[in-house]
């Protein structure tokens, strides 16, 4: 049954009872009419809890169920007026989660009792869409305006003590949260419900309203541009404000309906089922690492505490696993301290204020300089310079000193993961840990499985993302891995355009409009361009002088941009510098100003090199630059490094700003249509056949020739196709 009922002496307790997380489909909603109906007619029945089984209020609307027939039936928002109006007091028992329509059922219900450990929110936004069973309706008329705006738009989950002082719930209990229930439901028969009933709650209509709606409008364009959820959101608000209850509702109904015609929920939910889905393999063997046991971690250690190694330990810790933290020499190891310490203050403070004990929840760090102490530790992550003769005697002494179960992890960014395992004694226990920067914020983890690595490492180390918050995607070993490998096109292609007549700041505004966070070349000048630079010289891969003295623009064959090379020989390493492609107030600034000298110096270029100028529309600016992207990740697909189009956006959504309401570079591909991005590139790459980078893949050939099938069925063409390579 999706729902069941008992009687708890005269409080009938219903029960939404559909695993894993009581989302509510369309049997759900049926079995909850016909519970409400006959709890409600039950003359032993004098009031009601609501609940949900195995420790889940709801996650809300049945996600999969968008888009199909399901979704005509019984309407949510008709269930919670039904609920809204009962004569007899309704109390939501909400544990786990109370999300999205979840939550707009228990703001039907007359009271609310949370549990210490429950989360609620209104996410919808994350999937494209808005709240559609009232809950634009009813939050602001429950929490003020200001403070719904932020909790719909922002999407976030929001922790049962915050939820307290906002006044979303009525009582935060420790334990028993259904009998806490039920003792309240009892308390509250023969109370009068009128104030209770969210919908005829007045709403204040002022000036200041007004003010408020429309900067939330200006700062959710700026922040998710081209998103169109986040501001139908603040439209349905606007319509709470302005409209009674049940014309408000009517809106939040059409805005949904005007949303999905746009596409972007579409491409936001394939984003949120890619995500659960990611990283799944199978070894060539036939063996699957989801169905092998993972290793418990009880205790981390990181080496190196750089910019990512503090932020592994503070990840780690942030899960409650003790770490040991080393660095190599005493003045480092108290600088890493240092930052370590404050890194972790800020997330003790985060904790307090969602009303944890700090103290019980963060795992210790102990510091060191002495490799001796790592004897006993589970698992232990590498995140020294990316240097390969380092990092292998890093491996080396792990490999003598630490127990022989103990896994070892390299952060390394691109170097071969199978030569770091070559020099120790259990190539199958090693594998890499990408972390992105910076590395306790940011949620992506590449795992990248090496040549000889077993199902069991990389279970533990894909659970071990699960355990540190973060979406660990299994990819495979190769120069760079997936995400970074796929950003070398894309910059290339900024960096031809601006060679042949755009500027920077065009090229970034075009695609910061296609909705990245930002940029290439701010982006570049955040990374620092010095990286780049300095292992494109230790491989002596910059662009070698030609005869006349000028840097070249071709290398082993290909066409090369030196431009970068010639700004970092001027000093110019970005933001560190407080020049780059952009100038700063300082060095170490934030705010780009475009530099007149960097235009100068383009118009230069091309005068010495004699370049046409010419200028490029945003369309074909970000043509240019994301069909690169993507004509790598059709690369990737082809060299099994990736096992399927939805891991390469999840990397993509998680750890490289790209516009979440587009999918994902490779989900993009499928929308724009792989027949006319073949065309494209295959145009350019006639035309300029010395790059190769935009030389159409195989894979998205072979796609092309068995149809374009739609992305969902990429997977299995990709195995298909990749074994005939
Ligand atoms: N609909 C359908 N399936 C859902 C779902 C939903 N709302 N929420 C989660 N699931 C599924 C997942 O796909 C996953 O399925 P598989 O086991 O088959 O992979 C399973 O439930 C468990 O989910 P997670 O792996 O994500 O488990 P978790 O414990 O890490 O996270 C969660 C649980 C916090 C609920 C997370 O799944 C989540 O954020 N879910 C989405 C919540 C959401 O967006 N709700 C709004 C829905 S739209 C709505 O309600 C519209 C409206 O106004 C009526
Ligand atoms: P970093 O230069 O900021 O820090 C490296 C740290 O390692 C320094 O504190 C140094 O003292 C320490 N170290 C050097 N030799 C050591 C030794 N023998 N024993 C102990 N500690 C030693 O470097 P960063 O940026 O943190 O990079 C570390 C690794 O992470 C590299 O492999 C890099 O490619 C990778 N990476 C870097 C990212 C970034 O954005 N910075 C992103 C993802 C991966």
């Amino acid at each position: 049954m999706a729902a069941s009922r008992r009687l708890v002496q005269s409080v009938a307790v219903i029960t939404i009872n559909h695993p894993p997380v009581n989302a509510l489909s369309s049997s759900v909603r049926h079995a909850l009419v016909e519970e409400f109906g006959e709890a409600t007619k039950d003359p032993k029945v004098e009031a009601i809890v609501l609940s949900g089984s195995n420790g889940n209020f709801s996650a809300g609307a049945d996600i999969r169920e968008f888009g199909t027939s399901a979704v005509k039936t019984v309407s949510l928002e008709d269930l919670n007026s039904t609920i809204e109006a009962s004569k007899k007091p309704v109390v939501a028992a909400i544990e786990g989660v109370a999300l999205g329509g979840g939550l707009e059922l228990a703001l039907a219900c007359h009271y609310r009792v949370a549990n210490i450990k429950s989360r609620v929110g209104l996410p919808e936004v994350l999937i494209g869409i808005l709240p559609a069973a009232g809950g634009t309706q009813r939050l602001p008329r429950l929490i003020g305006v200001p403070a719904a705006v932020d909790v719909i738009v922002r999407g976030r989950h929001i922790p049962a003590t915050e939820a307290l002082k906002l006044g979303i719930v009525d009582e935060v209990v420790q334990d028993n949260t259904i009998d806490k229930a039920v003792q309240l439901a009892r308390k509250t028969i023969g109370r009068p419900l009128d104030k209770r009933r969210l919908s005829i709650h007045p709403i204040a209509n002022n000036l200041y309203m007004q003010d408020l709606l429309d900067s939330a409008e200006a700062k959710a364009k700026k922040q998710f541009r081209g998103a169109k959820a986040p501001l139908a959101c603040i439209e349905a608000v606007r319509a709470a404000v302005h409209l009674p209850f049940h014309k408000g509702v009517e809106k939040e109904r059409q805005l949904f309906l005007s949303l999905w015609a746009t596409g972007q929920p579409q491409a936001q939910q394939y984003a949120f089922f890619s995500e659960r889905e990611a990283g799944k393999w199978t070894h060539p063997s036939g063996g699957r690492w989801e169905t092998v046991e993972p290793q418990r971690v009880r205790t981390a250690a990181v080496i190196g505490l750089g910019t990512m190694g503090r932020g592994i330990v503070t990840s780690l810790s942030k899960a409650n696993i003790p770490v040991i933290a080393m660095e190599q020499d005493a003045k480092q190891l108290e600088i890493g301290k240092k930052a370590v310490n404050s890194l972790l203050e800020r997330e003790a403070e985060k904790l307090k204020q969602q009303g944890f004990a700090p103290e019980g929840k963060l795992g210790t760090v102990h510091f060191t300089l002495n490799f001796g102490e790592l004897k006993e530790v589970d698992l232990i992550i590498e995140a020294v310079y990316e240097n390969m003769e380092l990092k292998k005697e890093i491996f080396r002494k792990l490999s003598s000193v630490c127990k022989a179960d103990a896994f070892l992890c390299t952060n390394t960014s691109g170097l071969n993961i199978d030569e770091i395992a070559s020099v120790t004694n259990r190539p199958r226990q090693v594998i890499g840990t990408h972390f992105f920067s910076p590395a306790n914020i940011m949620r992506l983890l590449e795992v990248v499985r090496g040549q000889h690595t077993s199902l069991a490492t990389i279970a533990t180390s894909m659970h071990l993302g699960k355990v540190l918050g973060k979406v660990a995607v299994l990819v495979g070993n190769c120069p760079l891995f997936v995400g970074n490998r796929m950003l070398g096109p894309y910059l290339e292609q900024a960096n031809f355009l601006i060679e042949e007549g755009c500027y920077p700041e065009e090229v970034d505004q075009a695609m910061e409009e296609f909705g990245f966070a930002m940029g290439p070349f701010r982006m570049m000048d955040l990374a620092g361009l010095d990286v780049g630079w300095r292992s494109r010289m230790e491989k002596g891969l910059t662009g070698s002088k030609a005869p006349e003295g000028l840097p070249a623009r071709q290398r082993q064959g290909s066409r090369y941009s030196p431009l970068a090379d010639i700004l970092c020989e001027s000093g110019r390493f970005g933001q560190k510098t407080g020049k780059g492609w952009y100038q700063y107030d300082k060095p170490g600034g934030r705010n780009a100003v475009p530099d007149p000298w960097v235009n100068d110096f383009l118009r230069k270029f091309r005068n010495t090199y004699q370049i046409q100028q010419r200028s490029s529309s945003p369309e074909q600016i970000v043509e240019r630059c994301v069909y690169a992207l993507a004509n790598e990740g059709f690369r990737i697909l082809e060299d099994g490094i990736a096992s399927c189009p939805e891991d390469i956006d999840v990397i993509y959504n998680n750890g490289y700003g790209w516009p979440k309401h587009r999918g994902g570079p490779m989900y993009y591909a499928s929308t724009v249509g792989l027949p006319k991005m073949l065309e494209v590139l295959e145009n350019y790459s006639n035309a300029n056949p010395d790059v190769p980078s935009m030389k159409p893949a195989f894979m998205l050939k072979k796609l092309v020739a068995v149809g374009g099938p739609p992305i969902k069925e990429w997977r299995t063409q990709v195995g298909k196709l990749a074994n005939k390579l």
